[in-house]
């Protein structure tokens, strides 16, 4: 059977510009392990959508005086645009502001209820009588318990860093208005986590030997910390998704406990788009279908726990209350590959302080290929990670340019120029051509193990060391002296060239999808590695969204040996790369800050 392949990436909150460490943090990785499994023949399913609700949403419309909605409207539609921009192939990246999303988080809601791994339960909040309403901790400042600090959220204090009490905080004023609140009674729903602890255990236990040491100790060590304790999963806030029940007007959902949902509603949406209603089954039903959730480490929490706990706890009764015959157990996380931090030139990226490489700004002077390149050496993967302008200087213009593209460029235009653009006869091939062929199609194993192990940075590296042996072996063979005196070695050595660049093409189209798909056609392919990207108005009973979605050209394995063979005619060569000027360096540091 073909294998099922769910790739869940983040949801961005839609209050601000996406910048470098976003994407390397989890959008780029989880578009190339889609990709690389799309190449397999494997049906992939890669979905997400902006992260619309809660306060990073409404603390931005308060601050600009706008709606909720418009500030949402606003930020997605630059996602859509940088995300197609970039081309991160999402099946489906929708929101979670649409009719559906709010169906499926209401029906997850009232399947743990009905499951009874919901409980309610009092508390003190904050509540500002100027306004008649309750106030999310962050709205809320004054003077910290512990160190003094007289800038502390209510929730947090930025100057100890202690998790505070939001009840204990001293001379509480409201950032709205600077008005003092009271602490009044208000109900909520918990999500009983305590009862699901052992499953949750049972679940992180029988993963901790492929998944990566650092979601592995974050999670299990919060399991001990916390012996995970009842979460209030409402809130007093109307911008978001309605608690499902009657008699909780002005209360919704609390933005992580549905977010998390999105990866499923999502699912469900593009059954939908696709008209097959019940498609999104065959991702989250068959037990051997492998999800990978692709996200910054400090969403480790929210996925190693909260998610898997909230799926175990809907268990079959969220097919019952959809409608979803018959009704089956929910798949759980198989993978949770995290990624550290990314900073910039020695700092932590600081949006407010424009410490940042903003992801639309970099497109407007370089091409995509080269941030996704930079991005996935650099890749946070096991610790973090500095952009550096002089070593993104550097890997363009040394690894990207002169190992790949060069080597591309100058054999492809040495055959258009000395055998009218037709791949040429080599003759009988000596064992330093077939082990060079050998030596890159082993890459179809051992990048392959990689990219299997989401371990991308290795995975581009095997790649990129099979490119330097093509090099190598061209400084052996040196087929443009050849030319001069033995034409027929020249073409052994240009027919053999371009096998094994057409063998790397494929090995690196995960990684820099648009500089493959334009040799590709420059060896002479007509159907293209890659389907297509659209955005396109999807309208519900909420109103309109707009979503991007990628969309299949075919289902087949493509991850083979080359099977170009001389008389094959190519077209045109042209530069994949372009090489950088050192003056850009200090211009982009110049920016900065
Ligand atoms: N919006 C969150 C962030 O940017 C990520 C949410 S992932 C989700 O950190 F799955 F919860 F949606
Ligand atoms: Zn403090």
């Amino acid at each position: 059977m073909t294998e099922h392949i769910l790739v869940a990436a983040a949801w961005p909150y839609a209050n601000a510009d996406i910048h470098v460490g976003n994407l390397t943090g989890s959008y780029l990785p989880a578009d190339i392990t889609a990709r690389y499994h799309r190449m397999r023949g494997r049906k992939v399913l890669m979905v997400s959508g902006s992260d619309s609700h809660g306060t990073p949403i409404t603390v931005r419309a308060d601050a600009e005086n706008a709606s909720p909605k418009a500030v949402y409207e606003r930020f997605h539609a630059t996602f859509l645009k940088l995300f197609q921009d970039l081309g991160l192939t999402y099946d489906l990246f929708t929101s979670t502001h649409t009719q559906n999303h709010f169906r499926v988080s209401q029906t997850m809601f009232l399947a743990l209820l009905e499951n009874g791994f919901m409980y309610k339960a009092s508390e003190l909040q904050w509540y500002a009588p100027s306004q008649g309403r309750f106030l999310p901790d962050r709205y809320v400042e004054g003077t910290c318990y512990i160190c003094g600090y007289e800038g502390a959220r209510s929730d947090q204090c930025d100057r100890c860093g202690s998790l505070l009490e939001p009840d204990k905080l001293l001379n509480p004023r409201s950032k709205i208005d600077g008005s003092t609140p009271e602490l009044r009674e208000t109900e909520h729903f918990y999500l009983d986590l305590g009862r699901l602890q052992p499953q949750v255990q049972a679940f992180l236990e029988a993963r901790t030997d492929y998944w990566r040491p650092n979601v592995v100790r974050q999670s299990l060590g919060q399991m001990k910390a916390d012996s995970l304790r009842g979460r209030p999963i409402t809130r007093d806030l109307d911008w978001g998704v309605p608690v499902p029940i009657d008699g909780w007007d002005g209360k919704c959902l609390y933005v992580w406990f549905e977010a998390v949902i999105g990866y499923l509603s999502a699912s469900v949406e593009w059954s939908a788009l696709t008209g097959d209603l019940q498609a999104w089954r065959e991702w989250w039903h068959d037990p051997d279908a492998k999800s990978f959730y692709f996200i910054g480490k400090d969403n480790i929490p929210f996925h190693a726990i909260i998610w898997p706990a909230e799926l175990i706890g809907a268990g079959t009764r969220f097919d019952e209350l959809m409608g979803s015959q018959p009704p089956a157990e929910l798949t759980l996380p198989y993978d949770v590959p995290a990624n550290e931090f990314m900073n910039l030139e020695g700092q932590k990226i600081s949006g407010s302080r424009n410490w940042a490489v903003w992801g639309a700004d970099f497109l407007t002077r370089y091409d995509p290929d080269p941030l996704r390149y930079y991005l996935t050496v650099n890749m946070p993967e096991s610790k973090d990670t500095d952009w550096d302008w002089e070593d993104f200087y550097k890997r363009n213009n040394d690894e990207l340019v002169a190992t790949w593209g060069n080597l591309a460029n100058r054999v492809l235009s040495f055959c258009y120029k000395h055998w009218e653009g037709v791949i040429p006869q080599p003759g009988e091939l000596t064992p330093l051509d077939r082990e060079l062929l050998q030596a890159v199609e082993g890459g179809f194993r051992s990048v392959a193990a990689e990219m299997e192990a989401v371990r991308l940075r290795a995975a581009l590296g095997e790649a990129m060391r099979l490119a330097s042996e093509v090099n190598k072996y061209l400084d052996q063979t040196a087929p443009w002296q050849a030319i001069k005196s033995d034409r027929q070695a020249a073409a052994r050595a240009i027919y053999t060239a371009i096998i094994a660049i057409d063998n790397l093409k494929l090995m690196l189209a995960p990684f820099i999808p648009f500089s493959s798909e334009c040799l590709h056609s420059i060896l002479g392919y007509e159907q293209p590695l890659f389907g297509r990207q659209t955005v396109e108005t999807v309208t519900d009973e909420l109103g309109e969204h707009q979503a991007l979605r990628y969309h299949h050209e075919h289902n087949r394995d493509t991850w083979l040996p080359s099977r170009l063979e001389p008389g094959d005619r190519l077209n045109q060569p042209a530069p994949l790369f372009k090489k950088l000027d050192a003056s850009m360096i200090a211009q982009e540091r110049a920016r900065l800050g």
